[in-house]
């Protein structure tokens, strides 16, 4: 990516944190500032890694966790090849709704999967986001959330709280061990609030220090 004025930032965080709500308003003021912006997702974001989604999400099958893992790293490097480097080489300023730190909270720290395994296909992946935001909020924030909006619930969704519970503790963890990429962000204001939060992070992590960005392209 030398050169490229592309930045890859990722939201994370469990079901009902305001990931998605969010993405979409982050989007909304990148493009307002006339900025080029690509907004994607996970899994998914690439035709093939939107087949493989629709395995995951909603196949029918439990998965051992380790293929379940693999499954995820297959629809990532997809996406990464066919979404997000292109946009990133167009000098494309690129927000995604879930990345790997989402497969190492729930297969690694929610279902058991070997912590050491994912972390070998996340530096396989030779990709990371310039800027992490973990969205924080109390699992009965996220529930309650969760029961307004109402859609009917996906495999993940359908867990129980002890999952969820693990979930959240994985994603803190992460936050606290990469602070030079991860923010953890108290997500349970209202929108409006947790918006201005997130666009004064953004802001002062790639504001110019000294006549470069913080995050080298
Ligand atoms: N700060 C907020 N306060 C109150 N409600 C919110 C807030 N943010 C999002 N919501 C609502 O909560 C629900 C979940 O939000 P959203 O879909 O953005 O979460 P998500 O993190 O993308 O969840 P998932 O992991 O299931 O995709 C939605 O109905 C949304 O409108
Ligand atoms: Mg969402």
């Amino acid at each position: 990516m030398a050169g490229s004025t592309g930045r890859f930032i990722t939201l994370e965080g469990g079901e009902g944190a305001g990931k998605t709500t969010q993405s979409a308003l982050l989007t909304q003021a990148l493009i307002e500032r006339d900025l080029p912006v690509l907004r994607t997702r996970e899994p998914g974001g690439s035709p093939g890694a939107e087949l493989l989604r629709g395995i995951l999400l909603d196949g029918g099958v439990d998965w051992a966790a380790p293929a379940e893992t693999l499954l995820h790293f297959a629809a990532r490097v997809e996406h990464v090849a066919k979404t997000i480097r292109p946009a990133l080489d167009a000098d494309t300023w690129v927000i995604c709704d879930r990345f790997f730190d989402s497969t190492m909270a729930y297969q690694g720290y929610g279902q058991g999967a070997d912590r050491g395994f994912i972390t070998g296909l996340t530096r396989l992946l030779g990709l990371a986001p310039d800027l992490t935001i973990v969205l924080d909020v109390s699992e009965t924030v996220a529930a309650e959330r969760m029961r307004r909006r109402g859609n009917p619930a996906d495999r993940y969704e359908r867990l129980d709280e002890a999952f969820h519970a693990r979930v959240r503790e994985g994603f803190r963890a992460i936050a606290t061990a990469e602070p030079a990429r991860c923010v953890l962000l108290d997500a349970s204001g209202d929108v409006a609030t947790v918006h201005t939060a997130l666009m004064t992070v953004v802001w002062r992590w790639f504001r110019p220090a000294q006549g470069s960005p913080r995050i080298a392209g």
